[in-house]
């Protein structure tokens, strides 16, 4: 069996698992850390050995970055600390891990994961995966092919940055209605769809196991709109596929 260590870093979370590539399946039961505050490269390299280290892990691994990742340097940093702008965090979690390590943007991650075994699979066209989770993280599609870093989150929408109006920790942090969030939601997927015309939008992140709670409310894009099939373990998924890619 070909598998790769996928690890997810987020903004609140760090998760991970051993992922059968072939099948695009988490081959054991994921574990879940609290990602450290400050989120230093220090801090997160060393749950990221942890995690490792609990699945006796010593081959090539993949992790995904809430951020701009170009060529395995971090370039972004809009929910974890300042010190990784600019890192190569590719050479300084090989060293940190001493194994292989790929590192790709967490939305183009999912995005991977569902086009290969989701709700993207065999989908043609323009696909726009979003994670709803402590930011907004997109991920673009034409004919199955990525464009990456596209950090559709932060296009501004009515006077906001779109990740400060409708993340999904902004709902829990206003207190705002499933119906109330939907809303916002949805004027932001007609913003998107006005701009590049997908045919499907895939909703990602930990929203995605709820969507029968806001999916109804948003009946006014004329794109097909799903949640991840895979789920919240999209990233995991897509992390050990970038891993297997190379
Ligand atoms: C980051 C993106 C990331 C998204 C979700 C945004 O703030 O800029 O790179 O994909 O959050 O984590």
């Amino acid at each position: 069996m070909d598998t790769y260590l996928g690890i997810d870093i987020g903004g609140t979370g760090i998760k991970g698992a051993p992922v059968d590539v072939a099948a695009g399946r988490l081959i054991q039961e994921r574990i879940r850390e609290l990602t450290p505050q400050p989120s230093t490269p220090e801090a997160v390299f060393e749950v990221v050995r942890g995690l490792a280290g609990q699945f006796a892990w010593n081959g090539p691994v993949g992790v995904t970055f809430p951020g701009v990742v170009m060529d395995g340097v971090t370039r972004t940093a809009a929910n974890v600390d300042d010190g990784w702008i600019g890192l190569d965090a590719r050479d300084q979690l090989s060293q940190a891990l001493g194994v292989p390590v790929t590192v790709v943007n967490d939305a183009d991650a999912a995005g991977i994961a569902e086009m290969r075994f989701g709700a993207g699979r065999d989908r043609r066209g323009t696909v726009l995966l979003l994670t709803f989770g402590t930011g907004i993280g997109s991920a673009q599609f034409y004919n199955g092919v990525l464009v990456p870093n596209t950090e559709f989150g932060h296009l501004e929408l009515d006077g906001h940055e779109a990740e400060h109006h409708a993340a999904a920790n902004v709902r829990e942090q206003r207190d705002l209605s499933w119906k109330q969030w939907a809303h916002r939601v949805e004027r932001y997927l007609r913003y998107l769809e006005m701009a590049f015309s997908p045919s499907l939008f895939i909703i990602g992140g930990g929203v995605s196991k709820h969507a029968d709670k806001f999916l109804p409310h948003i009946d006014k894009v004329r794109a097909e709109i799903v949640p991840a099939a895979l789920n919240n373990d999209a990233g995991i998924v897509g992390a050990a596929l970038a891993a297997a890619a190379g």
